[in-house]
Parts: C-alpha cells; structure tokens; sequence
C-alpha cells in the first residue's frame, strides 16, 4: 500500500492524539522500527496491524475510525494528486472521475506497485453518485470517508451512506454520495429506477 496512507494515518493519530500515541500503536503493531515515506510502498499487512492496534489503544470502534482517517486524508491525497483533478470539477465529478484519472495512474505508475481498489462511480439524476467498490482489502469504511472528505475539500454538502456491504454478505460494497437538498428516500427512488434497472 502506498505510503501516503500510512504517513496519513500517522498525521491523523499525531494530530488527534499525540506523537507518543503513535509510537505506541507502532509498538504494539510490531512495527515500532519502521519509518513511513510518502515515497514508498509498505506491506497491506502493516495497515492492518496499525489499524487493530490504534482500535485496541483509543477504544474506538475499528469502522468509525478508518471512516474518520479517510476523510481525514483527503486533502493530502488531493496535494499529491491534484495534477488529475481538473478545476471547474465539483465534489461529485471528482468522484466519478478517480477511477478512470487517479487510481489508473497509479495502476500504471511504473515506479511503485500500488494497487488502487477498482471502484466504479455512476452520476444518475438529484446529484446521486453511486459508487461500487469490491477491494480485497474490505476498506468500505475508508471509502466513505474519503467520499465525506472530497465534499469537505469542496465545500459541498454531500450526505453519504452504504447500502450493500460485502463485511454484510454481498458480493461487493454500494455506497451512495448525495449532493445538495436530495433526501435519501428520494435517492434510493432514483436509484431504483436508473441504477438497479440496468445493473
Ligand atoms: C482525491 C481523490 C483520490 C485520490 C487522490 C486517491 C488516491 C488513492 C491512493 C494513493 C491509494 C493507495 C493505493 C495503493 O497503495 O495501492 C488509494 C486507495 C484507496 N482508494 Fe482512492 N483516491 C481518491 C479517491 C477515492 C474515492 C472517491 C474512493 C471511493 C469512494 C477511493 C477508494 C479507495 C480505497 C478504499 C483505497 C484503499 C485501498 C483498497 O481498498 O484497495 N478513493 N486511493
């Protein structure tokens, strides 16, 4: 996984606890040695173990925790990446957009190995943006944050919620970003009617 991550999770436990919790959780970890660059790759199982031992120090629950590091990561995520990000671009192009400008460069990116969940985000009608994710790694909960984040970045209002979750028994995650004034009764109609007829 690509080292942003991991100096975002430090900058988020630093800022919201301290330095010494960070080296606890490091500690307990087992990776109390390891330095985090933004400039390299780290085992996917480096992340878990931080992640478990920060739910285990704070007492926070694990959902609630990676869903308040993603949001939390965006806007180092959009300095680091804002070459793709075009700038008459709302929250919710951004959204439709990752897929097929970010996460691809990374795929293709021959310096490093990353590999960026496959989401597909669909625009459909009242600003509902519907966004399919079914990454191994399971970080449903980081993707809505980082959904709630890309409408911080933008000042925009964007209600976020997971309708279908693989941790949940389904074959992948849906997770739905709401623009504006839309209720989500209203959302779900609109999803219905252009979202699982073609799907
Ligand atoms: C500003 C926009 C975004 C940028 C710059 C960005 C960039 C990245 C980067 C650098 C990684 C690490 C990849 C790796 O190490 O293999 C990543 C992973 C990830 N991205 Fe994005 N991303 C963005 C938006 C999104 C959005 C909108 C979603 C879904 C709603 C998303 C879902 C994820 C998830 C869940 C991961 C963790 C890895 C996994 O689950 O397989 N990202 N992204």
């Amino acid at each position: 996984m690509h080292g942003i991550i991991f100096t975002g999770l430090k900058h988020f436990v630093v800022e919201t606890y301290d330095k010494g919790t960070w080296n606890q959780i490091r500690e307990k970890a087992g990776v109390g040695g390891v330095h985090y660059t933004p400039v390299s790759a780290y085992p996917d199982e480096d992340l878990v173990a931080l992640v478990e031992a920060a739910v285990e120090l704070s007492g926070i629950e694990q959902s609630e925790l990676l869903r308040t590091f993603g949001r939390y990561v965006v806007p180092t995520l959009v300095d680091m990446y804002g070459v793709y990000i075009e700038d008459d671009w709302d929250a919710l192009e951004l959204v439709e957009n990752v897929e097929g400008t970010i996460h691809q460069a990374l795929r293709n990116s021959d310096t490093l190995e990353y590999e960026p969940p496959a989401i597909s985000a669909i625009r459909l009608d009242q600003g509902v943006v519907v966004v399919t994710y079914g990454s191994r790694r399971g970080l449903c909960q980081v993707a809505m944050g980082l959904l709630e984040g890309i409408g911080d970045h933008y000042d925009q209002r964007l209600e976020v919620y997971e309708r279908r979750c693989r941790h949940d028994g389904a074959s992948q995650c849906e997770l739905v970003a709401v623009g504006g004034t839309t209720p989500r009764r209203r959302a779900e109609r609109v999803i219905e009617w252009e979202f699982e007829s073609t799907t």
